[in-house]
């Protein structure tokens, strides 16, 4: 949530920052603004809304400085609006921030007694004047440390001063920051995604880290202000363009990339001639694990529940999901043997990046499943997981749930079959069926004729229900979530078995539900539930795979078949259509389908 970056040089900034801007825009896009040092003056231009507009203002005005620092915006202390856009600047310093600071009510009241005046509802311009007065009798990294000792929660922060024209300041403490080298300029950027267009040459910094960052030189101090040495890590693919192609947003693309990105992954883990699964070098061994926590946010969470029921299908496991923010603040009996799985595309979501630190904390054993490898989930557990899905840009999230769905599989089979509950034959043949999966993934895509026309109903029904039974009901969970998530409507994800405890009591006639009912186990019972909402009105969408038998049912609305394959399979395909179903909703309704109202991609704050 909210980006930052900041570049200094020996040309003008402001073409790279709003380019950086806007590739940030993913992190939050409610307001953006800039501001940059030059000839003795700190020049801050921001308004509310997306980078193009800051663009054009900035295009009518000539702004020279070679130092400069930027910011997107996802508000959590004041409306979204121009006065409460970063940077947050005074005469003498200028700040962009990321995070929440808990305690700006009461630095505010102290800082008004000292004559301060603030401008914004928001809680980051308490640093600006903490950072003005300190700097009135204290050396530079002193008056820095000062101002952070005073700071309760979490922040990222990037800082210009103006009596120290030649460098930006940057601080992190709970939201990710990283400093990227370039060829007589250098950067500071909230993810290295930021800074990738620029250079592939980048250091993270640590919580309590500070650093100090010139055109040809970069200083990091710790929290004892300390001076230290940084890694400089590579970034794998400099050049990676992410284009939306022919498609007319990031969403669809990435909606159409899953054969790829599901057969990228399968041959990243899978050994395609000898059908087994290559996942060595775990610091710990599989064989001795007792039970697992699968912990995540969101859509992460539910790619959690559906590992939940395979790892208990295929082994003696005990296991439990878990919900970030719940899991942090709740007294957990941690046990040696147990193992914390944490799942996040991004790596850098706050409460699940927050609970993988307890767990660390409490010494456990930590594996993380993510799609940037270069996040602070990835760099901080014993172990990686990666999902290879590339850099996913539309909010709601696609092909990272199949991507962690598939890696949270293998890692299923493996430890199913290390721990001798899966046989050797079994093992290899779910394999043989698991190399089939993008092709079918790919058939299963010529269904969305079908679901542009359905998502009409969707789009302009109030509410809609989504119900399956078994692993079926993680993907009506995320079904729901999708469709909320884009076309602001109210969706329900349920269990089927569940409906007649309650939320039976919501169908009224018309309203559109969707019954996820693949030829699995629970196929007879879930077409009971489907009668019994059909009985009360509903319009229902059935969605099942393809088999001998015709389902026909009287009074059934639509019905949509994803391919066949075996029942563990069966939720990569089913969650196609609803991810469809969400994209044309949205479409019909004419709103951002990549940046949904309210969202945003990274959420790095609690
Ligand atoms: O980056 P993460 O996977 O940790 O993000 C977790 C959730 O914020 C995320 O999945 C969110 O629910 C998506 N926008 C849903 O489409």
């Amino acid at each position: 949530m909210c980006g930052i970056i900041g570049i200094t040089s020996n040309k003008p900034v402001i073409t790279n920052i709003i380019s950086s801007l806007k590739k940030l825009e993913y992190r939050g896009y409610d307001s953006a603004g800039i501001a940059t040092l030059a000839k003795n003056f700190i020049d801050e231009v921001k308004c509310e809304g997306r980078v193009t507009k800051l663009e054009k203002i900035c295009s009518k005005k000539s702004i020279e400085g070679i130092i400069g620092i930027g910011h997107v915006r996802w508000a959590t202390h004041g409306v979204p609006n121009e006065v409460n856009a970063h940077p947050h600047s005074s005469e003498n310093v200028s700040v962009v921030h990321n995070g929440i600071i808990e305690n700006s009510t009461l630095l505010k009241k102290y800082l008004e007694k000292r004559g301060y005046i603030f401008k914004s509802q928001t809680d980051t311009e308490v640093i600006t004047h903490l950072l003005s007065e300190f700097l009135k009798k204290n050396k530079l990294v002193a008056a820095i440390q000062k101002t952070l000792a005073k700071l309760h929660g979490s922040y990222a922060l990037g800082i210009l001063i103006k009596n120290h024209p030649d460098i930006i300041i940057g601080a992190r403490r709970g939201s990710p920051l990283a400093v990227g080298y370039g060829h007589n300029e250098n950067y500071l950027g909230s993810d290295s995604y930021a800074l990738k267009a620029m250079t592939n040459r980048v250091s993270y910094l640590e919580d309590g880290d500070i650093c100090i960052v010139k055109k040809d030189q970069v200083d990091f101090y710790n929290s004892n202000g300390k001076k230290i040495n940084k890694k400089i890590l590579e970034l794998s693919d400099k050049n990676e363009e992410y284009q939306k192609g022919d498609f007319q947003t990031f969403m669809q693309k990435e909606i159409f990339e899953q054969p790829q990105t599901v057969k990228a992954c399968i041959n990243e883990y899978v050994d395609t001639l000898r059908d087994e699964i290559n996942i060595y070098n775990l610091p710990w061994n599989l064989k001795e694990v007792k039970s697992i926590c699968l912990i995540g946010c969101g859509t992460a969470y539910h790619a959690c529940m559906m590992a939940k029921n395979w790892i208990e299908n295929l082994t003696d496991i005990d296991v439990v999901t878990e919900i970030a923010s719940e899991f942090r603040y709740k007294k957990n009996n941690f046990k040696k043997d147990n193992l914390y799985i944490f799942v996040s595309q991004s790596g850098e979501t706050a409460d699940t990046f927050a609970a993988l630190e307890l767990c660390k904390k409490n010494k456990m054993k930590t594996l993380g499943v993510v799609n940037v490898v270069e996040s602070s989930i990835a760099r901080s557990s014993n172990f990686v997981l990666p999902i290879h899905c590339g850099s996913e840009i539309g909010v709601a999230s696609t092909k990272a749930f199949l991507g962690q769905m598939l890696v949270l599989y293998i890692f299923a089979l493996q430890i199913g079959f290390l721990q001798k509950k899966l046989k050797k034959n079994d093992y290899k043949s779910k394999i043989k069926l698991l190399k089939k999966l993008p092709e079918l993934i790919k058939k299963t895509m010529s269904v969305e004729a079908d679901v542009q026309i359905i998502a009409k109903t969707f789009a302009d029904s109030k509410g809609s229900m989504f119900l399956g039974r078994g692993l079926s009901y993680p993907i009506a969970m995320e079904g729901a979530l999708k469709l909320k998530e884009l076309c602001y409507v109210h969706a329900e994800g349920y269990p089927a078995g569940e409906m007649k405890h309650g939320p039976l009591a919501l169908i009224e006639d018309g309203m559109p539900v969707v019954i996820l009912a693949p030829r699995d186990k629970h196929y007879d019972k879930t077409l009971s539930n489907m009668q019994e909402v059909i009985a009360r009105g509903a319009k229902v969408l059935l969605i099942s795979n393809k088999g001998k038998e015709e389902i026909s049912s009287d009074n059934l609305w639509k019905k949509i078949l994803v391919e066949n394959c075996s029942d563990e399979l069966l939720p990569f395909l089913i969650t196609l259509p609803l991810q469809m179903l969400a994209l044309h909703a949205a479409k019909y309704k004419g709103y951002d389908i990549d940046k949904p109202r309210n969202l945003a991609k990274s959420v790095t704050v609690e």
